[in-house]
């Protein structure tokens, strides 16, 4: 897979992109992800990308024309056909289930942007699909688009050490995880249940099931209902 992020703060990314995971999986070639500046596409020497509202109002709204300008340089980047993501509050809440489709794609470019929000004409223009993490206002699309890219890149074949640990995350089959423990057996009079330590795997595997169900009704019962995918 290959992810394209278009940003004005590339350098957010370093941290997230060169630890763990998103490390290893950019080194072992599951993904390659590339970051263009918008701002080197601005048209004039202060290298300006945003501009104050029509109609007025607070705050200053990325132009089009460098972020069209960058979009178009990034396609020719790959041959790969490309499904276009613009980050914002307004879009679709993003969850595990638009995790795995997005997974499956060969090659995302995601756009992050700043200040007050796109001109309009950028969404219409790129065709592009809006996505949100959750219903409160960034300071911009790059901690979305890393949210995004952490969340995508684990569902690779290979990104995770154990290949199965990913089938048994929270809301991978709609239910949350069922508790789990390690060593020491008793930590401060708290025990390991003992079913754990019975060796009864088909035991053990109803015993989690039993749990992600009591665990989804009480604590995320929205999850339960038929209109949460
Ligand atoms: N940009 C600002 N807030 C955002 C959010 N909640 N999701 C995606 N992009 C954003």
């Amino acid at each position: 897979m290959r992810i394209d992020v278009l940003t004005l703060f590339p350098r957010m990314f370093e941290s997230p992109l060169g630890c763990s995971i998103l490390k290893r999986a950019q080194e072992a070639s599951l993904v390659e992800i590339a970051l263009t500046d918008i701002r080197d596409f601005a048209a004039d020497s202060y290298r300006k990308v945003d501009d104050k509202p029509y109609g007025g109002g607070p705050g200053m709204v990325m132009m089009p024309g460098p972020v069209f300008d960058c979009f178009e340089h990034v396609q020719k980047l790959s041959p790969e056909k490309s499904r276009t993501i613009l980050l914002t509050p307004q879009g679709k809440r993003f969850d595990q289930k638009k995790a795995a489709e997005l997974s499956k794609e060969k090659r995302l470019i995601l756009i992050a942007g700043k200040y007050e929000g796109f001109d309009e004409r950028i969404r219409i223009g790129l065709d592009a699909e809006q996505i949100s993490i959750g219903d409160y206002v960034l300071n911009g699309g790059e901690l979305a688009a890393m949210v995004i890219i952490d969340a995508v890149v684990r569902l690779l074949p290979g990104a995770l050490g154990d290949e199965d640990s990913s089938k048994d995350d929270s809301f991978s089959e709609g239910l949350l995880e069922y508790p789990q423990y390690t060593r020491p057996e008793t930590f401060r009079d708290m025990k390991v249940p003992d079913i754990l330590l019975s060796g009864d795997h088909a035991k053990i595997a109803e015993w989690r099931r039993q749990q992600s169900l009591e665990r989804t009704k009480k604590w995320r019962p929205d999850l339960l209902k038929d209109d949460n995918g």
